[in-house]
């Protein structure tokens, strides 16, 4: 059974976007261009634009072959540690391991982000490497992050697979570390309509290296010069996602007006933690994530009352079964237990988020 209000239904699409994917569609089965082309190259441009950098931005198959590929291009291998948060979606410490190196796991913060006090106790004359996250869609200190590993003579990877469209400082998300990568998986704020990511780097020797490797090692048709891999783009998420580049403005503000009701009607709601930055530069609004310790109940009777909810995550990485580290990862592992994204989304309506949040309030005063 449908829900009333899901945590997100990517057919609802309105008509205006559905009519220009259609035309694009269209027109792309008429080129009959369907690797590479224009289409990859406009979106390179569009990217560029977008994220106002003069960086390279190289379209790829995903964000989780973005990192391996980024991994890749720094050199990181068998014997190589490379730093990463505890909370985060599985690819970020996946790409690190299947590149044949370890990840060394550090705590988050209580906003979920890798809490950068503790970089200096995962230091080890084998790190390489560390992969910074902007989880949820909040930015992690960036300027932070790159000092302390260009003191330490380290590489950053910047997992923007969550936040496109943030800004710290005047800069945009991905363009801080040596190379940013991004995914466009269907339910992110900027999303194809299948798989497809993106690295960046200001770096002109590692984009061309990142170029190779997402081709077979090929500097041009039939000169392989390195080992690569098959990592391009498919031409038609390109043309879609430069359609759906010029909706993306218009969809971020109704994330923030949408986000901006919640943050207004569940302050002082029970034990309820608000991600109170949401509305700030550095946030894309990605997700709604509270915190309470009465997550799953509150999960249940919303689900009862047709609500859809997600969990961001349900199991820290090091406790994965890949993993099965036995340290402990206390912030993150709380987190794991007590936090709930609410729907948000651009199909919403300021009702909807009204309707939810008055939902929560007759939760609380029922266990009250
Ligand atoms: C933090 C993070 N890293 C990496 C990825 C991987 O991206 P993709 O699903 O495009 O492979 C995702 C997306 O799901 C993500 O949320």
């Amino acid at each position: 059974m449908k829900m009333p209000i899901p945590f997100l239904d990517l057919s609802l699409i309105d008509r205006e976007l559905k009519s220009a994917l259609e035309r694009k569609f269209s027109d792309m089965l008429s080129e009959g261009i369907f690797s590479g082309g224009k289409e990859v190259e406009l979106l390179e441009k569009n990217l560029c634009l977008f994220l106002d950098t003069t960086c390279a931005i190289i379209p790829c198959s995903n964000g989780t072959d973005a990192l391996e590929i980024a991994l890749r291009a720094i050199g990181i291998g068998k014997n190589d540690e490379v730093i990463v948060p505890a909370l985060t979606w599985v690819s970020t410490a996946e790409a690190v391991s299947m590149v044949g190196a370890t990840p060394v796991f550090i705590d988050t913060d209580s906003s979920g982000l890798m809490n950068l006090e503790l970089l200096d106790s995962a230091l080890s004359p084998m790190t390489k490497a560390v992969i910074g996250v902007h989880l949820y869609g909040k930015m992690l200190d960036m300027e932070k992050l790159v000092s302390w590993s260009k003191s330490k003579g380290i590489k950053v990877i910047e997992d923007n697979a969550q936040a496109f469209g943030a800004i710290q400082k005047g800069k945009s998300a991905g363009c801080f570390a040596d190379i940013g990568c991004l995914s466009f998986y269907p339910t992110k704020n900027l999303g194809a309509l299948g798989e497809a990511g993106a690295l960046i780097t200001q770096d002109e020797q590692l984009a061309m290296k990142i170029r190779m490797l997402i081709n077979h090692g090929q500097i041009s048709r039939d000169h392989h010069e390195i080992l690569g891999r098959n990592a391009r783009i498919d031409t038609i998420q390109a043309g879609f996602l430069n359609v759906k580049m010029s909706f993306f403005q218009t969809w971020q503000q109704k994330r923030k007006t949408l986000a901006g009701v919640y943050l207004k009607k569940l302050s002082g709601v029970g034990d309820i933690i608000l991600p109170e930055t949401i509305l700030a530069p550095d946030h894309n609004a990605h997700l709604f994530v509270i915190q309470s310790d009465y997550r799953d109940a509150l999960r249940q009777y919303l689900e009862n009352k047709g609500i859809g909810t997600a969990i961001h995550y349900p199991t820290i990485v090091p406790k994965m079964k890949p993993y099965s580290f036995q340290e402990e990862y206390k912030v993150s592992e709380k987190l794991s237990k007590t936090v709930l994204s609410l729907p948000l989304n651009p199909f919403l309506e300021e009702n909807d988020i009204k309707n939810i949040s008055a939902k929560i309030k007759n939760f609380y005063s029922k266990i009250s």
